[in-house]
Formats: structure tokens, C-alpha cells, sequence
């Protein structure tokens, strides 16, 4: 299919304006702890790239990512592209071309357009701390990271989200206590440390910290 010919997404059709991205980009930024860079003009000009782009693939690309022709790929980069490179945006407190910044981010003047390599540990936002009530687990996509984080009386613990016995999703487990239960066969881990009484089972957990109501999931970049 060529791209002229792509669908279109339905939200996105012709006549979309830069108002109508921000509207439906806005509320789906804020639940990854992003909002618009604070320099309007710099938003707006990529806003009016990203509209050109999809009047010529159906699709809202930003003008600084690469498309490779592969749509599974290339779904990864449909703007906002947050989820996909959340731990790589944690440790620049933006998106690749500042389009979006961290929340917390009062003046975002000095982040645009610039593309960094990020090491060590970053702390990548994963939802309000209000979301996600005690005694429940949400699942997050941190990069390529599965992972599951979980509310024991008002502490939250990150775990991987696999698990051992046939890769199960604990994030949408049941929390007992410090404990979940793997909704598939009903193994169980300690959130706090991961440990499960299966031989050589135990999964990854990582730090998080609460901060300002946000909770953070702390990640090593390599
Ligand atoms: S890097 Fe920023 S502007 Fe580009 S697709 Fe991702 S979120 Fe959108
Ligand atoms: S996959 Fe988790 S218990 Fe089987």
C-alpha cells in the first residue's frame, strides 16, 4: 500500500488542526507524567509538521523520528511515542525533540530538539500515586521493560511484570497482603523482593519513589 494511500487514523482525518492534537495529546501525556513543552511557539511548529506528515501517511509522525516502512515498528514512533522510550525520556526529561517534557519541568526552553545518549539510573514516571489505591498492582511499559507496580498500605513496590512459570502477567494479578498471585495458575511473589517459594523463580524488582503524588520507577540505562 502506498503511503498516500495509508488509513487514516479515525481522530486524525483531514481538516485536523494543531488544536485538535493538543486536545487529544494533552490528557494522554499527562497520565505518563509529560505535558507540552513550555515553548509554545517551538509546540506549534512541530504540531503543524506533525499535521503535514499525516496528510502525507495518515498518520501523526514527528518530523524528527524516522520511519523504516515496517508499520509494527513504526507504530512505536506515532507521536506521542512516550511509552515506547519512557526510560530514555526519564533520563532527558523529554522526548526526543522536546515537543513533551517532565511534568515537573518548570521552564522547558533549554530542552528542544536536542537528542542525548542517557546512562546510569533514571527515574521514569509511572502514574499518580492516587491511581493506583493500596492493596492494587498496575502493569507499565517502561521502554522495553515489562513491569508491575503495586500499592502495599500506601508503599509502592516495582517487580517484573512476568512471570516464571509460563510468563503470566502479575500486574493484572490479585495483591494479598505484600503478596501477588499470578492470575494465570496462582504462583505467588513478594512484591518487596520478588521472592516466590518456586526453585529459582524469583523475579527483578526495582527502587521507586513518590514523589509530589507521582510514583517513579527507578531504572538502570546501560
Ligand atoms: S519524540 Fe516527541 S514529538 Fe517525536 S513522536 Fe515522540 S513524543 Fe512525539
Ligand atoms: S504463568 Fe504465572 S502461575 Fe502460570
Amino acid at each position: 500500500m502506498s503511503e498516500s494511500a495509508a488509513p487514516k487514523r479515525r481522530m486524525f482525518g483531514s481538516g485536523t488542526t494543531i488544536e485538535d492534537l493538543k486536545v487529544y495529546m494533552a490528557p494522554f501525556v499527562d497520565r505518563l507524567g509529560y505535558k507540552f513543552n513550555t515553548e509554545t511557539e517551538f509546540v506549534d511548529e512541530v504540531l503543524e509538521s506533525e499535521l503535514e506528515i499525516l496528510e502525507a501517511t495518515g498518520d501523526i509522525f514527528c518530523p524528527c523520528r524516522v520511519r523504516s516502512g515496517d508499520p509494527k515498528e513504526d507504530a512505536k514512533i506515532v507521536c506521542p511515542c512516550i511509552p515506547f522510550f519512557r526510560d530514555q525520556f526519564a533520563g532527558i526529561s523529554k522526548c526526543w525533540c522536546g515537543l513533551f517534557i517532565l511534568r515537573d519541568v518548570e521552564d522547558g526552553a533549554d530542552l528542544l530538539g536536542v537528542i542525548e545518549e542517557v546512562h546510569g539510573a533514571v527515574e521514569a514516571p509511572v502514574f499518580l500515586a492516587e491511581d493506583v489505591p493500596p492493596g492494587q498492582i498496575r502493569r507499565v511499559k517502561i521502554g522495553k521493560r515489562d513491569v508491575a507496580v503495586a500499592n502495599v498500605d500506601g508503599e509502592f513496590f516495582a517487580l517484573s511484570n512476568v512471570c516464571r512459570h509460563a510468563f503470566g502477567p502479575l500486574g493484572e494479578g490479585f495483591m494479598d497482603g505484600p503478596v501477588v498471585m499470578c492470575p494465570w495458575h496462582g504462583w505467588r511473589y513478594d512484591v518487596r523482593d520478588g521472592t516466590t517459594d518456586h526453585p529459582n523463580a524469583d523475579v527483578k524488582t526495582y527502587e521507586t519513589v513518590v514523589r509530589d503524588g507521582e510514583v517513579f520507577v527507578i531504572v538502570e540505562m546501560k
